[in-house]
C-alpha cells in the first residue's frame, strides 16, 4: 500500500500527482460560501493571485484563489462557493479529513512591485478571496505603502465575507475601508449602492496609485470605467481573470484565450493586457 510519504515524494517530480491537506479549520460564512484553512505536507512559497487545484477523490479538482498571505506557508487558506460537484464535496468535509491539492499555479503578483505607492484594493463578491492575499501581503509590510484603501462590495448584509478581517481593516488608522451593500435587510446602518458608488467618497493621487479590481465580469467592468475615469493608468490596473481550468499548466488548452494560457501566464493581468488580449492584439 503505498504511504502519505511516498506521496508527497512523488508531488515533488510530478505537477500532476497531488498532496494531502487537512482540514484543520472550517467557517461557514454564507448559505453558499464556506471558509477552510488547511494544513499542508510540506512548505509552499505563495505569491498574491495564484491559485491551487484542489480535488476531493473520486469527484475531480476545481481551481481555487489563495486567501491567505503571501511567503513561505505551511498552511494556507481558501474561501470556497458551492456552486457544483467538487465544491459541494469540499464542503462536506470535516475537520480533520483530507482534500488533494496540487499547487500553487499561475503567476501571481509579488506584492513589493508596488512598494512607495497608495494602493487601492476593489473587491466585489468572492472576488474578496483572492483580494485578501494582496490585502494581506501590502499590511504585512504597511511602512513601505502610502495610503491603503479597500472598497468591498457584496449583495446584501448576508452576503458579506470575511466579517473579521472586515473588523479589523475596519478599526486601522493606516487603512481605509468603504464597505457597500447592493441591498439593505433593513438594520443595515452603513453604504448602499452598487461599488461604483463609492468611488466618489475617493481622493486619489492617480499618479502614484496601484489598483488591483476583483470581482465578477459585470462588476469589474463597472469598477474599471471608475478607476480610469480617476486617471488611473491601464498598466496600473491589475485583475484576476476566471477561467475553466484542467491542467493549470500550460498544457490543455482550456483556459486558453487567443494564444495566452491563463492558468500559466495569469490569472494576474494589468488591464491594458486584458483589453489587448480581448481585441487580439
Ligand atoms: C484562478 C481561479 C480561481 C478561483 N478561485 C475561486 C475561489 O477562491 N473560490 C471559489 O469558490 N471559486 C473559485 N473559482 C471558481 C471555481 O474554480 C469554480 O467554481 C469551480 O471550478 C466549480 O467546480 P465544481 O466542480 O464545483 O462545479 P461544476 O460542476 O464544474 O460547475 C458548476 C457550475 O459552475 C460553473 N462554473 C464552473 N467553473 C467555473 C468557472 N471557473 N467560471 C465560471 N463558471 C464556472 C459551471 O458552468 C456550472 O454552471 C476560481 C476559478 C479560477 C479559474
Ligand atoms: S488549464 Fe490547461 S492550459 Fe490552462
Amino acid at each position: 500500500m503505498t504511504s502519505l510519504a511516498t506521496i508527497e515524494l512523488d508531488a515533488q517530480a510530478t505537477p500532476y500527482m497531488p498532496m494531502p491537506a487537512k482540514l484543520v479549520h472550517a467557517e461557514q460564512f454564507t448559505d453558499k460560501e464556506r471558509f477552510f484553512r488547511w494544513e499542508l505536507p510540506t512548505e509552499l512559497e505563495i505569491k498574491a493571485g495564484q491559485f491551487i487545484q484542489i480535488g476531493v477523490m473520486g469527484v475531480g479538482e476545481a481551481p481555487i484563489s489563495i486567501t491567505s498571505a503571501p511567503g513561505k506557508r505551511t498552511s494556507i487558506d481558501m474561501c470556497i462557493r458551492a456552486v457544483g460537484d467538487v465544491t459541494n464535496a469540499l464542503h462536506r468535509l470535516e475537520v480533520g479529513q483530507t482534500a488533494w491539492m496540487r499547487g500553487p499555479f499561475g503567476n501571481g503578483y509579488d506584492v513589493k512591485q508596488c512598494e512607495g505607492q497608495d494602493v487601492l484594493f476593489v473587491a466585489g463578491g468572492l472576488g474578496l478571496a483572492p483580494c485578501r492575499s494582496f490585502i494581506a501581503g501590502v499590511l504585512d509590510n504597511r511602512d513601505k505603502y502610502g495610503d491603503v484603501t479597500i472598497l468591498y462590495g457584496a449583495r446584501t448584509p448576508a452576503d458579506l465575507l470575511f466579517k473579521d478581517d472586515l473588523e479589523e481593516w475596519a478599526a486601522r488608522k493606516d487603512v481605509k475601508l468603504l464597505v457597500t451593500v447592493d441591498k439593505s435587510d433593513g438594520q443595515w446602518a452603513g453604504h448602499v449602492g452598487l461599488i461604483t458608488t463609492l468611488f466618489r467618497k475617493l481622493t486619489i493621487d492617480p499618479t502614484n496609485t496601484t489598483v488591483f479590481v476583483i470581482g465578477p465580469p459585470i462588476m469589474f467592468k463597472f469598477a474599471v470605467l471608475e478607476v480610469l475615469a480617476l486617471g488611473i493608468p491601464e498598466n496600473r490596473i491589475y485583475c484576476s481573470l476566471e477561467r475553466r481550468m484542467k491542467c493549470a499548466l500550460g498544457v490543455c488548452g482550456h483556459c486558453q484565450i487567443r494564444e495566452v494560457y491563463v492558468c500559466k501566464e495569469g490569472p494576474v493581468f494589468t488591464y491594458q493586457r486584458v483589453k489587448r488580449m480581448r481585441e487580439g492584439i
